[in-house]
Order: C-alpha cells, then sequence, then structure tokens
C-alpha cells in the first residue's frame, strides 16, 4: 500500500546535510523514507546510506518503496542506539545525520497504533513493538499522580489533574481501551471548541511518555558529536516545544567555548565548543510548503556543523 508522507523541508535539508556526495549519512527517522531517498538522488553511487527507524513497518515499506543503487541499510532499532549499530556496521564516523521527529503518517493513519485521536482505535501509541508499556497499559495501571504529571509536563493540559481523577474513577469501573474512551473523558474537561486542541496536547503528551521520546532525543544528539566527521552536519526537524527546547540547549552547550557563571573572573571550566551553530535562528517552511502540507506548519530546522 502506498502512503503519503510528504517530506517536511526536503530541500532546505538537503542543502545542508549534503557536503559530500560520496559521504556516508545517517538518516535516523526513516518513516516513508522520503528524506532517505533524496539523499540518495542528491548524492553520488558510491555514497553510503543507512536508515533507522523503531517501527519495523516503516523498515518494510522503504525496503518494499525504494529503488536505492548506493550501498544501503535498514536499521531497525531506535535512534537511542545509532553509535553502536553504525559501529557493528563498519562505520564509526559519517559525514551527515538527520532526525526528523515524530510520527509519520504512516503510523498515524493505521488505526491500530491510537496515534491519532481522530480514528478510534486500540489505546497504543508504541512507535515499535519493543516497547513493553501501551498507553493502555500506563492509564490504566500508573499512579494517579503520575498520570497527572506526565499529561502537565509533556502536554501542558491545564485540565490535567482533573483528567487524571477522571481516569481513576472510570478505570475503576472499566478498563479504558480505546482512543474513543481517552478522548471521551478529555472532552468532559474542555469546552466543545478546543476539543481538538486539548486533544492533541492529550495524546501528545502519552506519546512523549510511552516512547519515552525527550530521553531517547537527549541520548542521540550526544552520540552524534562523536559520530561526526570534521565539518559532518547534523540536522534536526523538531515539531515541539519540548523538543525544540532540548535541541536548542544540545547545540549551546556544544557551540559555546566557556559555560561558567559570568560572575567568575576567569574560566574555570576548560569547556570547548565542538560544534559550530549553522542556523542561528531555526528554518521554518515557507508559506508555500504549509499550505500544500500541514504537518509541516510547526517545523523548525536547526543544523550545527562539527568543527
Ligand atoms: C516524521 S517521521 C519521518 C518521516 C521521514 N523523514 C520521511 O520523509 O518519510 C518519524 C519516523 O521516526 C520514527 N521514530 C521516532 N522516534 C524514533 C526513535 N527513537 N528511534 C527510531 N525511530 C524513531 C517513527 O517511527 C517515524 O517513522
Amino acid at each position: 500500500m502506498k502512503f503519503i508522507h510528504v517530506p517536511v523541508l526536503l530541500h532546505e535539508c538537503m542543502n545542508y546535510l549534503i557536503t559530500d556526495k560520496s559521504g556516508i549519512y545517517v538518516d535516523c527517522t526513516l518513516g516513508t523514507g522520503g528524506h532517505f531517498s533524496q539523499i540518495a538522488m542528491e548524492t553520488h553511487s558510491n555514497a553510503v546510506l543507512i536508515g533507522f527507524d523503531a517501527d519495523p513497518k516503516a523498515i518494510q515499506y522503504c525496503q518494499d518503496t525504494h529503488k536505492i543503487i548506493q550501498k544501503h541499510l535498514y536499521i531497525n532499532q531506535n535512534f537511542e542506539n545509532i553509535r553502536k549499530y553504525c559501529f557493528r556496521n563498519g562505520y564509526i564516523k559519517v559525514d551527515g545525520i538527520l532526525m526528523d521527529l515524530g510520527m509519520s503518517s504512516f503510523a498515524l493513519e493505521d488505526n491500530d497504533r491510537g496515534l491519532a485521536f481522530r480514528h478510534n482505535g486500540p489505546l497504543d501509541m508504541r512507535f515499535s513493538p519493543d516497547i513493553v508499556q501501551s498507553a493502555a497499559d500506563f492509564v490504566n495501571n500508573a499512579d494517579i499522580n503520575e498520570i497527572r504529571r506526565v499529561l502537565w509536563e509533556y502536554g501542558e493540559e491545564k485540565a490535567s489533574a482533573k483528567i487524571a481523577r477522571e481516569i481513576e474513577k472510570i478505570r475503576s469501573q472499566k478498563p479504558i481501551k480505546t482512543t474513543e474512551d481517552l478522548a471521551n473523558i478529555v472532552k468532559k474537561f474542555n469546552p466543545e471548541r478546543f476539543h481538538n486542541k486539548a486533544l492533541s496536547r492529550v495524546f501528545q503528551a502519552l506519546r512523549i511518555h510511552i516512547n519515552r521520546e525527550l530521553e531517547v532525543l537527549q541520548i542521540a544528539l550526544e552520540q552524534t558529536t562523536m559520530m561526526l566527521k570534521p565539518a559532518g552536519r547534523l540536522a534536526i526537524i523538531s515539531y515541539h516545544s519540548l523538543e525544540d527546547r532540548i535541541i536548542k540547549n544540545f547545540i549551546k552547550d556544544k557551540t559555546t567555548d566557556c559555560i561558567c557563571p559570568p560572575e567568575l573572573p576567569i574560566c574555570a571550566c576548560s569547556h570547548k565548543a565542538v560544534m559550530k551553530n549553522l542556523t542561528r535562528k531555526p528554518v521554518l517552511p515557507s508559506d508555500e510548503e504549509i499550505k500544500t502540507n500541514n504537518r509541516s506548519r510547526s517545523a523548525k530546522l536547526r543544523v550545527v556543523e562539527m568543527l
């Protein structure tokens, strides 16, 4: 089956990412392979392409769909393990690494995944079958304060305490199993005109928690500094402020020499920049792109280069 996932900021990404047309490139988030196949199109036949996705269906889709002439590897692993798996395959240093965070339309349209509140389906939300706890396991079993914390910290949902208490009440009568079961609870505490926004916040929060998205991002970013060749580039597209904050802090840390408190008269930290920031301001999609691909509206591209 063909899925329509329009790759976001495609040409902007390629312009930044590809510095050596015969280089080695890692796409941490293959999805339907939109960026990956474009890297293949813009590099020579002796380039090497490595694609990761935690979702086996994404790997299968790319294997079945893209005809790539370069040497390439599809790795069905979480990108928190990028360094280990590149190393195992003999790739210690690479020229470019791309992360296009979040979900693909592929996963969103899969009703069995419970990622989209617009489709009723099992409340699952796992990017990968290797993840033990589903969103249903979490809402039915977790401590109520933990549920409230997740909804507040990862979704900034104002009604998080009320929703958590209602979850506790409902689950004592019957398990919360589907996206609709959860959506009905969330709707009770938000006026109708804000239903979609509230549901987006709550579903985002649970998805981030179930997939450890922020922790995994932090782990992977750290590894990129050990994997990139000098002048190699890391390009990251993020879609919400929690991801973007982690990326901004990472970039600040890796591109700054001294990180001592300003009141210290001389540097005591010996911290040295290892990267250069190529996008002081994030690259945003054009109005044209937003018009044709609504998913791109919240995208931000940031790029750093290894010194
Ligand atoms: C926005 S989509 C990527 C779309 C892709 N750039 C394209 O053009 O088709 C993000 C993909 O990353 C995968 N993903 C998200 N977090 C991941 C992680 N921690 N490790 C590996 N894959 C991940 C998802 O399964 C999804 O397929």
